[in-house]
């Protein structure tokens, strides 16, 4: 999909969100709200374009995504992100989608961010505190942690939301066993060319897997691998 707003001068959150909604990339209220309430200006770098709708160097060959691709996640996973549901973000970066899943599935849900670069974590983290779900991280629903998200985070399985937000080679299979039956997962598997896969967990415990559209985005690997450049 291309990069919808930039260089428009959008300067704030909610004028973002109307944006993604006049092309058509959002279409649910409660995403549109909850895109509103988690200001995005929280998790960028200092002095970038927050709600330009492009992805933006992080550091460590990392990236925020595009808004779209959040709005568009989002979506994709709404009725897995109810209230007292459990969802997991692998590869979580600056926080912003974790932050949005645990506004999502409420206080007595659970949000999880798992990413393997240390000093992202501890930023994500900073980022949440300035944010509108900063209570939620305080009493214990959403928390992130320094783990390979190949391996997902069983502590809190099963899962009824799992987003990826780095490219696999091909679909873990911890994170098909962390997903509950009737739970989705929205993962981007490919190399050069990406496919963004919806995977859902039938009730029997096997899976459908659907493709949404093509993407890009930057490798799910080792820490070493992608601090290489690789
Ligand atoms: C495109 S960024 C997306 C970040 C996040 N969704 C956001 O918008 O801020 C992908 C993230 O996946 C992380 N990552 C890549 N491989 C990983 C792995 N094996 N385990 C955990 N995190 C990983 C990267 O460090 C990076 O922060």
């Amino acid at each position: 999909m291309a990069w919808l707003l930039s260089g428009r001068g959008i300067h704030d959150s909610k004028a973002m969100v109307e944006g993604l909604k006049s092309y058509g990339v959002i279409s649910s209220s409660k995403v549109a709200e909850v895109m509103w309430s988690i200001d995005r200006a929280l998790f960028v770098p200092e002095g970038s374009s927050a709600y330009d709708d492009s992805p933006m160097s992080i550091g460590y060959n990392a990236t925020i995504s595009a808004p779209h691709m959040h709005a568009t996640c989002l979506q994709l996973l709404e009725k897995n992100l109810q209230p007292d549901m459990h969802a997991l973000d692998v590869g979580s970066g600056t926080g912003y989608l974790t932050a949005c899943f645990a506004l999502m599935v409420g206080p007595k849900g659970r949000a999880v961010g798992v990413e393997h670069i240390p000093e992202l974590v501890s930023s994500s983290i900073e980022n949440i505190q300035k944010s509108a779900v900063a209570p939620l991280l305080k009493e214990g629903s959403l928390s992130v942690h320094v783990g390979d998200g190949r391996l997902g985070w069983p502590e809190f399985a099963p899962y009824d939301a799992i987003h990826v937000g780095a490219a696999a080679p091909e679909i873990p299979q911890s994170l098909i066993d962390q997903l509950k039956p009737g739970g989705r997962m929205v993962i981007p598997v490919g190399n050069i060319y990406q496919d963004l896969k919806v995977v859902d967990k039938n009730m029997d415990g096997s899976v459908s897997i659907h493709t949404e559209t093509a993407v890009r985005y930057v490798p799910l690997t080792s820490r070493e691998a992608q601090l290489r450049g690789l």
